[in-house]
């Protein structure tokens, strides 16, 4: 029987085993899936399992996404581009590093229809998953991003990956078309980013990467003033379809069953 995990501290309340072990048992695999928590010190220990063949892939979520990359052997464009890997995997005995939040993210927007194309998007927030939501978004071509973050160095930082990114101030917020909260803000229910909002227009499009609790009060907010929302459900669902494609070579079906099976 095959080994898979996902790995991060904390890791309690990863919803990855119940998707992946969901699909495993669909399509008659002969694997398991589960999550451990680790420690950095356990980093190198763990990939050399996966190496000698004792582990068969793994997902990497908070905060390891960087950290994993020092014990690989070869990155993926987008894991390259972004420094930030969420899916490892042996490649010709190679230890491979993936990034498929991309994959993730960008068929989430997809399948809502909203089109980036001529739009500013104001991301909020600079950890470890934004640079990933750059990439994508400028995949989709969108017009103009703007970045910012309450450590501002944080954001400044970011150029150097993403030459054309746009950073404004915390508390310096104009209008936009599409608001992102990367932030951890919303996590625990009665978290409220402290931002001023009102130079926004209506009908425009609010996405929180979160997705338990289901609507933040980012969200709550938005959706009030009559705005579009989204949580973060169906970015992860995508990403994990896509991890599970590189480990089996099934491309798996995402049906109203597994978005039920998600459901918060
Ligand atoms: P990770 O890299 O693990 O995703 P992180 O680096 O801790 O997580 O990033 C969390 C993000 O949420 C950061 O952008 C953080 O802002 P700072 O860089 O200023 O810390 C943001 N964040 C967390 N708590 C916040 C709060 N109370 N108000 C505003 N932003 C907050």
């Amino acid at each position: 029987m095959k080994k898979y995990l996902v790995i991060g501290n904390p890791i309690q309340h990863s919803l990855s085993p119940l998707i992946h072990n969901y699909w495993i048992n669909k399509y008659n695999i002969n694997a398991m899936y589960e999550k451990k928590k680790l420690d950095k010190q356990d980093l190198g220990d763990f990939v050399l399992k996966i190496k000698n063949k004792k582990i068969h892939g793994a997902n990497v979520t908070v905060p390891f996404k960087q950290d994993i990359i020092s014990y690989l052997e070869k990155l993926t464009p987008e894991a390259e581009k972004t420094r930030s890997v969420n899916t490892i995997y042996l490649d010709n005995d190679e230890l491979t590093g993936d990034n498929t939040d991309i994959f993730g993210f960008m068929h989430a927007i997809q399948d809502i229809k909203f089109d980036v194309d001529k739009k500013h998007i104001l991301i909020l927030g600079a950890g470890g998953v934004v640079p990933s939501i750059i990439y994508s978004l400028i995949k989709m071509k969108a017009f103009k991003i703007t970045l910012t973050n309450r450590t501002k160095k944080k954001a400044e930082n970011l150029k150097s990956y993403f030459k054309d990114l746009n950073v404004i101030n915390w508390d310096e917020i104009q209008n936009f078309d599409m608001i992102i909260n990367a932030t951890s803000v919303g996590l625990s229910v009665d978290d409220e980013l402290n931002l001023n909002l009102s130079k926004i227009e209506n009908n425009k499009f609010f996405y929180d990467l979160i997705y338990n609790p289901k609507e933040t009060f980012f969200l709550k907010n938005a959706k009030f003033k009559g705005n579009k929302t989204e949580n973060g459900k169906k970015m992860f669902i995508y990403q994990a379809a896509k991890a599970f494609e590189i480990w089996h070579g099934i491309k798996p079906e995402i049906n109203d069953e597994v978005k039920k099976l998600l459901d918060l």
